[in-house]
């Protein structure tokens, strides 16, 4: 199979596994990559697993056409890809091993009888190497999966050979969804290391892209974008879709009764998806898999053994093991005697970051009661109260203490030009009055959003919570409603004067009518009326503060010199900073910037 006109397919399928990595069921099998780059020089990225020798060997041969290999690229050691690089040495003597020190160091200590002397080129990251027409750029990913991992950039064709990165289960022969073992994959198998795979997005972000060949699943041609957003979204421990997933056990039925009484409540009052997760019965890593997809999880088991049950107790350390975070989690204990299994559930999350925990709590004896179904409820009203606040029909959208999450906050104010919605960050909004509400929002004139609500009289101001990742700010603050469709790639959601509210990472939204407007100079200030409220969530509002300390990324000034704007990062190197400076990143100004060091 071609990749490209000089870049030939020589992987394996594997229908004989029962476990991948001796713990991941893999129904529809396993593919091992490998490639062949053919050129003035011949380079061959990585061989497979070592039951497939020989398959292997001939897939090489075959590819190779008569001509000889000159080298290697050993890109991950783990013996999925690595176990056949000394039968490729035996097959091609005269070829060179291309990998870094760490690799090399753990070739000696897998193949302890491989003379090597004279056989091999150590590269070191960003290196590049020289086939001809085709030059592979070689980029270190340390722990993605395992230290010695790098990927290779090859800038001719453009291919990115991505290791484990972008990797699925599932053999080659199988037709199936790539987002589901994709994802099965990457939560079970790097989901420990989100941080390292967000520096290996980082350094493919720079890199034009056209196809990635990844050691393991499909080769990716077609909308790139899609499958790094979901690598994004998953070593960002994002919310990928809205959701509760309940995890439960049960002994002789009672929890898991109370699972599915919470299930049915949840799908009664509109939750856009309820995942019941049996830990005892199905895959453990899809149910891992599932806690990270959703926005929202329950735990319910019993207490056994003054502990909680073996299934749970091995769920839950998947989790943390795997930096579990970012989450709204709520509890259900059973017990017949000393129910123990909420504090003990509780405390095993004590060290995950970003958890909201549900203030409702289900405590069972034995079997439900009648409190027990109020709790429930009271729980499922909870678990759903952004998804009916975000319903037109079940919102309760005269909510007037949406106004107290007004603070020294941020916030999305919403507008439309009447082509297309438009939204900027602005701090400034205030209550005025409350018989009747009035508002006030201040919008700087030179911002296309003040031109637009000056001509249309109405807006949104959606109250930013603690949830929302510099990416919102990059969106609404650093670039213009006039000139890029800032909702281009987002689901929208709309209140009844039609403009859109952000459908996430905000804990409030009020719709205003402009009364009057003051001019002050360089700002507008529009006093309005709220003619809608709705509450979305308790999650704290995010504050100018907050956004500093925990969301902006910090700049990297080392060894640098200038002054750096103190709301996006954008680094000026100078002596002098003009007065008149505009930042082209946020557009703020010179008073915004401050000197580096
Ligand atoms: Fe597919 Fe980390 O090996």
């Amino acid at each position: 199979m071609y990749i490209t006109d000089d870049i030939i397919y020589a992987g394996v399928n594997d229908h004989q596994v029962d476990l991948f990595e001796g713990q991941y069921q893999v129904p529809n099998g396993m593919a091992y990559n490998s490639y062949v780059i053919k050129d003035e020089k011949i380079a061959v990225m990585d061989t497979v697993d070592g039951k497939f020798t020989h398959e292997w060997l001939d897939n090489v041969e075959k590819a190779l056409a008569g001509r000889k290999p000159d080298y290697l690229v050993v890109q991950h050691m783990e013996p999925d890809h690595s176990a056949n690089i000394q039968n490729f040495m035996k097959a091609y003597p005269e070829a060179v091993i291309v990998a870094n020190a760490k690799t090399f160091c753990m070739v000696g200590n897998f193949f302890r009888s491989m003379d090597l002397e004279s056989r091999t080129l150590e590269v070191k990251n960003g290196d590049s190497l020289s086939l001809g027409k085709h030059v592979l750029n070689f980029v270190f990913a340390p722990m993605v999966h395992w230290p010695e991992v790098m990927v290779t950039y090859d800038s001719t064709d453009k291919v990115l050979f991505s290791a484990d990165g972008f990797g699925k289960f599932g053999a080659l022969d199988v037709e199936e969804d790539w987002d589901d073992e994709a994802r099965r994959y990457y939560i079970g198998i790097v989901g420990k290391y989100g941080a390292q795979v967000q520096n290996l997005l980082k350094a493919a972000s720079a890199l034009d892209i056209q196809t990635i060949c990844p050691l393991h699943g499909p080769v990716l041609k077609e909308n790139l974008g899609h499958y790094l957003e979901k690598y994004h979204t998953w070593s960002s421990y994002g919310v990928e879709d809205d959701g509760v997933v309940i995890a439960y056990t049960s002994v002789y039925g009672n929890t898991k009764k109370a699972a599915e009484t919470l299930a049915a409540k949840l799908t009664e009052k509109g939750c856009p998806r309820v995942v019941l997760c049996d830990l005892a019965r199905m895959d453990m890593s899809k149910a891992v898999e599932n806690a990270f997809r959703y926005g929202k999880l329950v735990l319910a088991t019993t207490t056994y053994n003054a502990d909680i049950f073996p299934f749970m107790r091995e769920f839950i350390d998947h989790l943390t093991e795997r930096g579990f975070k970012k989450r709204t989690v709520g509890l259900m204990e059973n017990g017949s005697w000393a129910p123990m299994a909420a504090k003990i559930m509780k405390g095993m999350l004590e060290g995950s970051k970003d958890i909201t925990w549900l203030n409702t709590t289900v405590k069972i004896t034995s079997s439900l009661s009648e409190d027990n179904l109020k709790e429930i409820d009271t729980m499922a009203e909870e678990l759903c109260r952004e998804y009916i606040a975000r319903s037109d029909e079940k919102a309760n959208k005269h909510d007037m203490t949406a106004l107290f999450k007004i603070g020294y906050g941020l916030y999305v104010v919403t507008s439309n030009d009447g082509t297309r919605d438009n939204g900027l960050i602005v701090n400034t909004v205030s209550q005025l009055t409350d018989n009747p509400f009035r508002v006030a929002v201040n919008i700087n004139k030179a911002n296309y959003s003040h031109h637009v609500i000056k001509k249309t009289g109405i807006l949104n101001v959606n109250c930013l919570s603690v949830e929302a990742p510099f990416e919102v700010f990059q969106n609404f603050g650093f670039q213009s409603g006039r000139n890029v469709d800032k909702f281009e790639s987002w689901e929208t959601c709309r209140s009844d004067n039609g403009l859109v509210f952000l459908p996430k990472y905000i804990n409030a939204f009020m719709s205003l009518k402009v009364e009057q407007y003051v001019d002050l100079d360089t700002h507008g200030m529009f006093i309005c009326t709220v003619t809608e409220a709705r509450v979305m969530s308790d999650k704290e509002t995010m504050t100018y503060t907050y956004y500093q300390k925990n969301v902006k990324p910090k700049p990297e000034t080392d060894g640098k010199k200038g002054f750096v704007c103190k709301i996006c990062g954008y680094i000026y190197e100078g002596d002098t900073l003009p007065d008149d400076y505009i930042c082209p990143l946020c557009k703020h100004g010179a008073a915004d910037f401050e000197p580096i060091g």
